[in-house]
Order: structure tokens, then sequence, then C-alpha cells
């Protein structure tokens, strides 16, 4: 079997700066040779009546992810400022590749957004409004589909090529800490997994699959969590073999963006076996 991603492209969403999950992932990826196309959220053509601070924040997100890509990554790694949120967006991203007539061997899904965590505090879900939790299950689930979606309809997807999501354990489970909002979210963003691995094998042969990881709060999305500090410690305690590393989690990736391999469908753990404790 070919561990090597030589010659294939990969999309990496998800790279805020170098604390994200996402970076770690795209360094293994391109370390097994795989070119890579980063994609990160920034103004752009299609962001329409900001604010002021709105616009600033776009524009100061796009700098942190460019200049990321380009001091960890390299100069040769193309960006694309994506936001998940903007059909528009996502079509244009698209046509970019397909006029660039970039095949897609692997895509990683690496966004999540919960407007119910603010300020390390998450809000009861008796309290979640119907614009919170459709924002949440847009950017958190609905953007896996739509991304693909637009790939598909051009053409775009390698046949045997390979989709990966990140989840959490919150998806199923009550956690030790509040997940809330963002659980459901993530609970539909696995169902989706299952539906688009059920399509895409049978037309395409590509395999589409989530990972559920550690808590991790060295990341930006992971620091704004409550509780996730006494959760990482807890959890460190109480997997058999500790927490796993995001060294850990982007060698799984790499394993899962294996070309023609036969695995769809499936939420893998990759948490130090966490998730068999009671
Ligand atoms: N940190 C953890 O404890 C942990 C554990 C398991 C799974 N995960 C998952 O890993 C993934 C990456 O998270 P991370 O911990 O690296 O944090 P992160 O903050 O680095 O990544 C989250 C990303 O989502 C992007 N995003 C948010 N809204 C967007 C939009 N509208 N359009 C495009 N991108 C948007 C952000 O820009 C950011 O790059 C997420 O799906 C997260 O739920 C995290």
């Amino acid at each position: 079997m070919d561990y090597q991603l030589e010659g294939k492209t990969v999309i990496i969403t998800g790279i805020t700066d170098s604390s994200s999950l996402a970076l770690v992932i795209a360094k293994e990826c391109k370390q097994l040779g795989a070119k890579l196309i980063c994609t990160g959220l920034g103004k752009t053509e299609f962001h329409q009546n900001l604010s002021e601070a709105g616009y600033s924040f776009l524009e100061r997100t796009y700098s942190d992810f460019t200049q990321t890509v380009k001091k960890e990554l390299g100069d040769d790694v193309i960006t694309y400022p994506l936001d998940v949120t903007i059909q528009a967006n996502i079509d244009s991203f698209a046509d970019f590749l397909q006029t660039s007539q970039i095949s897609v061997h692997a895509l990683l899904h690496s966004i999540a957004m919960d407007k119910t965590i603010r300020q390390g505090k998450v809000k009861p879900i008796m309290t979640v409004s119907r614009e919170e939790f459709m924002d949440a299950m847009n950017v958190s689930a609905f953007s896996l589909l739509a991304l693909t979606q637009s790939l598909y309809q051009r053409n775009l997807l390698a046949k045997k090529g390979s989709i990966v999501a990140l989840s959490y354990l919150g998806a199923e489970k009550i956690v030790s800490h509040p997940y809330k909002n963002i659980g459901i979210a993530k609970s539909a963003l696995e169902r989706l997994v299952k539906e688009m691995a059920m399509e895409l094998g049978k037309e395409i042969q590509v395999q589409v699959n989530a990972i559920r990881f550690s808590p991790y709060r060295a990341s930006k999305a992971g620091s704004a969590i409550e509780g996730l500090e006494q959760a990482e410690n807890n959890c460190e305690q109480m997997a058999p073999l500790g927490n796993a590393s995001a060294k850990d989690l982007a060698e799984e990736v790499a394993y899962l963006f294996r070309p023609g391999n036969r695995i769809t469908g499936e939420i893998r753990h990759v948490d130090g076996g966490y998730h068999i404790r009671g």
C-alpha cells in the first residue's frame, strides 16, 4: 500500500494561525508529497454590508492565515479566501480550481463556529435561538456538504479520493464540559459523512470519514470552550493512552487520504482511547 501523497492535490480548510489543527495536518500531507491548496476565512467581494469591525476582523484573519501558510508551509502553497456561509464564495473557489484544471484528491474539513460560545461561556441549550442554532449548523456541518457539492458538480473530485472532517466525542454524548449547541452541529456533520460516503462511494469511489479528536485547548476554537482545560487534564488521566497529539491526528488524516483505500463512512477516534470510558 502506498502511503505517499506524491502528486496528489489536497485542500486544507481551517487554518487560522500556527495553533490550528489544520496546519499540523497540512504539514503532514506536504511531507508526504502532497500539493496543498489552503483556504482561509477572509474578506471577499461577496461580503456585503458588513460593519467596519466586521471587515477589519476578516482582513486581520486572512492576513494571519496567509502569513502562517507562507511561513509554515512555504511560498508554493496556493491560498484562497473562503467564507463557507456564502455559496457564491464556495462556487468561486470551485470555479478557480476548474479554471486552473486542478483535480482534488483529498479534502480536509476543519471548520467550526458557534456563536453561543462567547468569552469562555457556553449558553444553555434552553436559551439557544433559532439563528444561533442555524448558524452553527451552517458553518460547522452544512459547509462540508456545500463545499463537496460544488466540487462534485464540476467533476473536480478525483476518483478514489478522500474527504475527512474533524469532529468530537461531544457529537454523541454529553461530555464533562459544556459542548451543547456545537455538539448538535457535530452530530449533523457525522451523519452527513455517512450519507456522503454512501453516494460518493457508489458513484466515484470517494471515501468520506470523520475523526473525533481529543480536547485540544491550544487552538483558537479550543481555547474558547468553557472548561476545556479541565477536560484536557481529565481525558489525559482517564484515556488508556492519554490524550492524542495533533501529530497523531495528522498521521491518521494522512492515512485516510491514501488514494484508493476502502475505509468509508467511519467515525474514528483519535483520542488515546478516551471514548471507551464510561
Ligand atoms: N480544539 C479541540 O478541542 C477540537 C477537538 C476535536 C475536534 N476539533 C475540531 O477541529 C476543527 C479545527 O478546530 P481547531 O481546534 O484547529 O481550531 P481553529 O480555530 O484553528 O479552527 C477553526 C476554523 O474554522 C474556521 N471558520 C469559522 N467560521 C468559518 C467560515 N464561515 N468560513 C470558513 N472558515 C471558518 C476558522 O477560521 C478556523 O480556521 C474544528 O472542526 C473543531 O471542531 C477541535
